[in-house]
């Protein structure tokens, strides 16, 4: 039967009605218990208790079905919904599509390293594609969160340390997700999450409190979120943990003050996995009544699978607790996605089509070029790198030298098995008739298993004895020593990284190190490849080994990039969306302070602590290149403007090395007095442009009120004061090229 005569939308509402229209129509028709449904998210995984999904779908009690994918059990679930159900509303199946559905894009921490917003953009734009040929309608991504603490494991999942950095990868995301009309069969919803301040959890621990005052959440948790909201993000995801003690799951400040009132978002917030009901847990709520309440009133649409809003929210409706104009006011932007994204015309899936969208080769390409961007180059001493095509005699060592898994990285989709070209299969691809030879060397794992590894079936390896490991890496150093050079592949597995995966050291996990040292003894060319999704204390490879490209998670196609820039097909251009602290107890560490009373940049304090330099062992924004650049002509079009006026910056990059190459051009602005303390250094401009040796390239920057402007602590309120400004363009957080002018009025 047709959806549009059972919800009456046809009938009772022409089309021309619009969409607001044909939500009230449908909103006017709807029982209390099929509006609650609406706000109902439920688990299609087996590993979730609670009522069959068929029954609640049948009754109208769910809006939405995660943690399932399977086309035809999508349409299966959904006949439930649009033919037995009273109204026929269509259900929207979300998934967490964070990088790549089948064909897998690098890490989004990766993405963000390559400074190019089209990468984001192009590579959730395939996602979408795909996902949404699956049946997928929406995706629990882009994850925003900023994140200045390398031992929490999601770092991986969001855009690094900065802001602007993040702002921009958000809004690249959103737009490759979504495109520009929702109706687009290959796009798919996307949600911004986890609002707000998720990264800054205390030591770095996933889930723990977070304590940030308001200033800093408005100065550098938020502006990713309102890049998001501004780029038209369709949803909002609600943080797990307390906010200054409010949860974000239940903070109406969060959801309602700043994110409607404020941001005037029109979408709508699903809580994070049990959320609601965890606000019990939390010692928020009394009990799964009160939390469905709090959460409702807070502003919170849809319930994640907690199963509070099914079980209270009828009752506190009905015994007047919560009115039902609340109640219409969670549940008509859930309706406006719907009828937005056509689900009422097109319910069902084509079960015939993912299998030709995935295998479209333009999708694998995509995936190489990402992760050919998003490398960094790190260290490239006496420029042992790019390696000559004509080696016949490589070792490949390490644990992740041929792992699929630690190729495509953290949060993979539900049932999804790693395909991934591993570094060892784009080295032998790329020197077919050389001797490469391979040893993984004792295995890495962690010490307390991660949860995500129980819900995933699949055979479970046995932990690897004393005796195997020390068996392994003898024959790891025993390969070396026959090679002419070494590759070591070395870094985190994928379960060290994104949820459940906080660590307390940022060190190379199990025997790396040891292995990297025995090899380098051998007195070979080594040159190191890190597989992560954090940035990592690798003191001793940044001191002794001459060749180390950062290549994070980067996907299918991973091996082949790794090769691609190993062989010198590719010149690196990637920069670091985080600095890499020299050790996990420097956390958090990032370039964006204060200057305080006593700047490390004075010669008396270059160090806060005794035993170690605080400085990161690699700053944000830096990264290396196989040719050089200089940039120049540092230019501003006014010493002096008027609060409100723009000063253009100018500046001139040249390619003065013998290859082409990429620079990613980065400006960054010190308010040097004003009613707060400001950070020493924010990016406010970057460019990553390509250039030919030789070429010259000017670079343009604005400075605008949008720039200059803060939240202030004293002002409580955004202010744009008089004061004046250093400007520094280069190469990293750590450029030199300066200028100053100076805001009056
Ligand atoms: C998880 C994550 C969130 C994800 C959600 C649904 O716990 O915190 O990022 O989107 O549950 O899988």
């Amino acid at each position: 039967m047709n959806t549009m005569d059972k919800t009456g939308i046809g009938a009772a509402v022409p089309p021309e009605t619009g969409v607001a229209g044909r939500v009230a129509a449908l909103l006017a028709r709807m029982s209390l218990a099929e509006k609650v449904g609406q706000l109902a998210q439920i688990s299609g995984a087996d590993f979730m208790p609670g009522p069959k999904a068929e029954e609640l779908i049948r009754k109208g009690g769910a809006g939405s079905v995660l943690w399932l994918n399977d086309t035809r059990r999508f349409n299966e679930l959904q006949k439930i919904a649009v033919e037995e159900s009273p109204l026929g509303i269509p259900l929207l199946f979300a998934l967490d599509v964070i990088h790549g559905y089948r064909t897998i894009f690098p890490a989004p921490l990766a993405m963000a390293a390559s400074w190019d917003p089209a990468v984001a953009e192009e590579a959730q734009a395939v996602a979408a594609k795909e996902a949404r040929a699956a049946g997928i309608h929406w995706t629990f991504g882009p994850m925003v969160d900023i994140a200045r603490d390398a031992r929490w494991g999601r770092v991986v999942e969001g855009a690094g340390e900065d802001p602007y950095l993040g702002a921009a990868m958000a809004a690249a995301q959103v737009r490759g997700f979504q495109g520009t009309d929702l109706a687009d069969p290959e796009r798919v919803a996307a949600c911004a999450k986890h609002f707000a301040g998720y990264g800054a959890a205390d030591g770095g621990r996933d889930y723990d409190p977070v304590y940030l005052p308001e200033a800093h959440l408005r100065n550098v948790y938020f502006p990713p979120f309102q890049a998001a909201v501004e780029a038209g993000v369709s949803t909002f995801m609600s943080a797990y943990m307390d906010l200054n003690n409010v949860p974000a799951t239940g903070n109406r400040w969060l959801l309602r003050d700043v994110l409607r009132e404020e941001w005037g978002f029109e979408g709508f917030v699903v809580s994070d996995a049990l959320a609601v009901g965890n606000l019990v847990i939390q010692g928020y709520a009394r009990d799964k009544r009160d939390a469905a309440r709090r959460a409702l009133e807070a502003g919170l649409n849809m319930d994640m699978a907690s199963g509070a809003y099914l079980e209270n929210l009828v009752d506190l409706v009905q015994d007047g607790t919560l009115s039902m104009d609340q109640l219409d006011e969670m549940v008509r932007p859930i309706l406006t996605l719907k009828v937005r994204m056509g689900l009422f015309e097109h319910p069902y899936t084509d079960e015939t089509r993912l299998e030709k969208v995935v295998a479209l080769p333009e999708h694998r390409e995509a995936a190489r070029r990402a992760a050919q961007r998003s490398m960094v180059l790190l260290r490239n001493e006496g420029g042992i790198l790019p390696l000559s095509k004509d080696l016949e005699n490589v070792a490949v060592i390490g644990p992740l030298a041929d792992s699929m898994e630690a190729t495509e990285g953290s949060w993979m989709v539900f049932g999804h098995e790693p395909a991934a070209v591993t570094v060892l299969q784009g080295i032998r691809a790329k020197l077919p008739g050389a001797k490469i030879a391979y040893a993984p060397g004792p295995e890495i794992r962690r010490d307390i298993p991660s949860p995500f590894d129980e819900m995933h079936a699949g055979t479970k390896k046995p932990v690897q004895t004393p005796e195997a490991a020390e068996e392994a890496f003898r024959t790891a150093v025993e390969t070396a020593r026959g090679a002419d050079l070494v590759i070591m592949v070395l870094g985190e597995n994928a379960n060290m990284a994104g949820e459940f995966a906080s660590r307390g050291s940022l060190d190379l996990p199990g025997q790396q190190e040891a292995l990297l040292k025995a090899v380098s003894a051998l007195g070979k060319p080594v040159a190191l490849v890190l597989l992560n999704g954090r940035p990592l204390s690798i003191n001793w490879a940044a001191a002794h080994v001459p060749a180390i490209l950062e290549a994070w998670e980067p996907g299918t196609e991973g091996g082949h990039a790794v090769a691609d820039i190993l062989f010198g097909d590719v010149n690196p251009g990637g920069k670091l969306p985080v600095c890499f602290p020299r050790s996990g107890s420097h956390a958090p560490l990032y370039y964006a302070r204060t200057l305080t009373h006593a700047p490390e940049t004075s010669p008396m304090y270059r160090s806060r602590y005794w035993d170690s330099p605080t400085t990161p062992l690699y700053p944000f924004g830096f990264g290396l290149s196989y040719t050089t650049f200089a940039i120049a002509d540092l230019n501003l079009s006014a010493q002096q403007v008027q609060v409100g006026d723009t000063v253009t910056v100018t500046a001139s990059v040249t390619n003065t090395g013998q290859v082409a190459g990429d620079e990613v051009v980065q400006l960054y602005i010190h308010q040097r007095w004003g009613s707060d303390s400001r950070p020493m250094r924010e990016l406010k401009g970057f460019e990553r442009v390509t250039l030919q040796p030789g070429e010259t390239k000017t670079v343009v920057f604005h400075l605008g009120p949008d720039e200059l402007k803060y939240w202030s602590t004293q002002a409580n309120g955004w202010i744009q004061e008089a004061a004046a400004f250093d400007v520094w363009v280069g190469a990293d957080a750590l450029a030199t090229l300066h200028a100053e002018f100076e805001v009056v009025g």
